[in-house]
């Protein structure tokens, strides 16, 4: 099992993980489209050359990132593996210089774990909500916001990503 970069080849791959979940309202749906313009974006896990999981960490603003998309296939969850891939995300991030990574979830007690805190939506840009308008859930979002702040945390840099 590996944790790497995505490759353009993963994008259909990486479409299937998302989309399994967005057809249950769990994760917002993404397009093909959208998956290749911010392939950059996204983490994967390799398993026999199969991807059993996903992530990807998108830049918001000078000091502010946002974990989106993120999915394990159901045959392989709890494992390990949607740790593994926030913590390669928070790992990028703290070395791009980004002081604070957020995520809209249903999953808190996983980032909970993680040493994500709720924080009250306001509290992100402004920036955050005009993308809101195009999403499937607006004007009724009720996922909730939560935050990790990379400076009182330490983010393991040894990680074998
Ligand atoms: C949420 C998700 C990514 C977790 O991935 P995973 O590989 O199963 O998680 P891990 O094995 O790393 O779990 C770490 C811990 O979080 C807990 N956990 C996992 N999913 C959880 C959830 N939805 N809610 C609360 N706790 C959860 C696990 O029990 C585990 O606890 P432990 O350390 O005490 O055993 C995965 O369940 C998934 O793809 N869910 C559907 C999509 C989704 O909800 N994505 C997140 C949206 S931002």
């Amino acid at each position: 099992m590996v944790i790497r970069k995505a490759k353009l080849k993963d994008a259909g791959e990486i479409y299937n993980l998302i989309n399994h979940y967005a057809k249950e309202g769990i994760l917002l749906p993404r397009s093909l489209n959208s998956i290749y313009e911010n392939i950059r974006d996204f983490w994967v896990c390799e398993e026999g050359g199969n991807l059993i999981g996903c992530a990807s960490l998108h830049i918001v603003w000078e000091d502010l990132a946002e974990i989106k998309s993120l999915a394990v296939s159901e045959e392989h969850k709890g494992k390990g593996i949607g740790t593994m891939l926030v913590e390669a995300c928070l790992k990028e991030a703290d070395e791009l210089g980004v002081k604070r990574v957020f995520v809209l979830t249903y999953a808190q007690g996983f980032f909970s774990k993680l040493n994500f805190e709720e924080v009250e939506k306001i509290k992100l840009p402004h920036k955050v909500w005009g993308e809101c308008v195009n999403c499937v859930k607006f004007p009724s979002c009720d996922e909730i916001a939560m935050w990790i702040d990379l400076e009182k945390v330490s983010i393991k840099h040894d990680a074998k990503v």
